[in-house]
C-alpha cells in the first residue's frame, strides 16, 4: 500500500496550476452517454475516479480515447447492460449512470454506489425524481433497477438541496417528453457545467445555477466539444496549504468567484489575498485570527473544504468553531489530527479547534478530503516525518498532488 511522507515546516512558494474539476468530470463523462455522436471533453483531471469512469463507459460499449487532458467519447455503439457489481461500486458518482442510461435507453441496473463513505449518503431524492418522470424503481439485491416505458417531464421539488439529485434529474429529463422543473435545485458551479455541456449537445435547459431549473425535453442529442471548469476544491486546498505554511503562492487557472466563501474566511483570519482574473495569490502571515466556519450548500463554504480548513485553523491563535451543515458526520479525520497533537473537541456536528503546534505522526486518510486535511497538517510540521496511509483516497480527487506540492518547495514523496 502506498503512503505519503512529509517533512513540513517549509513555506510553499511559487505558482500551481489547477486542473479541471473532479465533480464536474464525473458527471460530464456519463452525460456523454445521452449523445448519439462523439463528445470531446477538454481540461480533464488526471484522477483515479476519471480512469474508472472511462472503463465503465467502455464496458457499456462506448469507444473512449484519452489524449493528454482530453477525453474523446463515442457513445454511438453503447448498449444498456445491467451493471450490478464491479467498477460501479468503486465510485460514488456512478449514480449518474442511472439518469444517463434512463435518459438514453429507458432502463438502467446499477449497483448501489461506493466512494467516500464518511457517513450514510442516501439517494432517495434521485429516486423520487426518476419516479416523478414516470420510471419504476426497485432495489434488488443491492442494485437499483430503473425502467420507464416513456419518460415524461414533471415538476420535482427536492426535499434536500442535493448536487447529485439535481444533476441526475437533468440527465434523465434532457430527452424526456415535455417540460421538467426542478425546484430547490442545488446551485454548485458543477451543475452549471453539466447544463452547459447538455445545451451544447442540443438540450434545452435554463436556470442551471439557480434554485429552479427548467428542462424542455428534446428527441435526440448530438456530440460537441466542452472544456471542464477548474476544480475549486483543489484550488482551495492549495490556498489553505499556502497559508498554513506561511508561504506565498499563486493558484492559477481558477474562477475566483467560485472561491469567494473561502477567500472571505481567509481574509477574516488575516491572510493576505490578491485576486486576479484567473488566479489568486495567497500571502501567508506569522499570526492568524480564529474564525467560525459553517459548511453549507453553494454559495456557502463548501463541505469538501471543511477538513483542510480544520487543519488551517490549528494554526490560528485561539479557538475556532467549524460546523458542517451538509454532512453532519464528516469528521472522521479529527482523531487523526488529534494524533498529530491538535487540540480539537467534537460536539455534535461542530469541531472546536484551539490553535497550537502539531507534531509528526503516522496517520490514516479515511476519505478524500480527510487525506487533504492530513497533508496540510503535515506540511506545517518541521520536525520528524509525517506518514499518511490511505493514499488511494487522495488519488481520487487530487491531480498530481505530490508533484504540485514539491514544485512549490514542499518536501513530500510517495513510497
Ligand atoms: C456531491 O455529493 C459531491 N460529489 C461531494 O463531493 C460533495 O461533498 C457534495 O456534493 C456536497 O457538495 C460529487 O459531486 C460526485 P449531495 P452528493 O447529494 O451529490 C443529502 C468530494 O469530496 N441527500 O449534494 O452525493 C446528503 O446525505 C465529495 O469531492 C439526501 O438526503 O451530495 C447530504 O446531507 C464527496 N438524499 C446532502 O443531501 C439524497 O437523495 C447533500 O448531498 C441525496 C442527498
Amino acid at each position: 500500500m502506498d503512503k505519503l511522507l512529509i517533512v513540513g515546516g517549509k513555506p510553499l512558494r511559487g505558482t500551481v496550476q489547477i486542473s479541471g474539476a473532479k465533480n464536474s468530470a464525473v458527471a460530464l463523462i456519463p452525460a456523454a452517454i445521452l449523445a448519439e455522436s462523439t463528445v470531446i471533453l477538454d481540461n480533464l483531471p488526471e484522477l483515479s475516479d476519471v480512469a474508472i469512469y472511462s472503463e465503465i463507459l467502455t464496458e457499456f460499449g462506448a469507444v473512449v480515447e484519452r489524449k493528454g487532458d482530453q477525453m474523446i467519447i463515442d457513445p454511438s455503439s453503447m448498449r444498456s447492460v445491467p451493471m450490478p457489481n464491479g467498477n460501479v461500486k468503486k465510485l460514488r458518482a456512478s449514480y449518474y449512470l442511472m439518469g444517463a442510461l434512463l435518459g438514453r435507453f429507458g432502463e438502467a441496473v446499477i449497483g448501489l454506489p461506493g466512494g467516500c463513505n464518511f457517513e450514510p449518503r442516501p439517494i432517495d431524492q434521485h429516486i423520487k425524481g426518476f419516479e416523478a418522470l414516470g420510471a419504476q424503481v426497485s432495489n434488488e439485491g443491492g442494485a437499483i433497477h430503473i425502467r420507464a416505458k416513456e419518460l415524461r417531464g414533471a415538476k420535482v421539488y427536492l426535499d434536500v438541496v442535493s448536487v447529485g439529485a439535481t444533476i441526475n434529474l437533468m440527465l434523465a429529463a434532457a430527452r424526456a417528453k415535455g417540460v421538467t422543473i426542478i425546484e430547490n435545485a442545488a446551485k454548485e458551479p458543477e451543475i452549471i457545467d453539466v447544463a452547459t455541456l447538455l445545451n451544447s449537445m442540443g438540450a434545452r435547459i435554463i436556470g442551471g445555477g439557480t434554485e429552479t431549473i427548467r428542462i424542455e425535453g428534446v428527441d435526440s442529442l448530438h456530440g460537441c466539444r466542452h472544456s471542464i471548469i477548474p476544480d475549486r476544491i483543489q484550488a482551495a486546498t492549495y490556498m489553505i496549504a499556502a497559508a498554513a505554511t506561511r508561504g506565498d503562492v499563486v493558484v492559477d487557472n481558477v474562477i475566483p468567484k467560485h472561491l469567494e466563501a473561502i477567500t472571505a474566511k481567509m481574509l477574516e483570519m488575516g491572510i493576505g489575498i490578491e485576486e486576479m482574473d484567473e488566479s489568486i495569490r495567497i500571502i501567508g502571515r506569522p499570526d492568524y485570527d480564529p474564525v467560525d466556519v459553517r459548511a453549507l450548500v453553494y454559495p456557502g463554504f463548501a463541505t469538501d473544504i471543511q477538513s483542510p480548513m480544520c487543519s488551517l485553523l490549528t494554526q490560528a491563535n485561539g479557538t475556532s468553531i467549524l460546523t458542517d451543515y451538509v454532512f453532519s458526520g464528516r469528521f472522521k479525520y479529527i482523531p487523526e489530527l488529534i494524533r498529530m497533537g491538535a487540540n480539537i473537541k467534537l460536539e455534535g456536528r461542530s469541531a472546536i479547534i484551539t490553535g497550537g503546534q502539531l507534531s509528526a505522526a503516522d496517520v490514516q486518510a479515511t476519505d478524500l478530503r480527510a487525506g487533504a486535511a492530513l497533508v496540510v497538517a503535515g506540511l506545517t510540521i518541521p520536525d520528524g516525518i509525517t506518514t499518511i496511509t490511505g493514499v488511494e483516497y487522495i488519488d481520487r480527487g487530487y491531480d498530481r498532488l505530490v508533484d504540485n506540492l514539491a514544485g512549490l518547495g514542499a518536501e513530500i514523496w510517495r513510497e
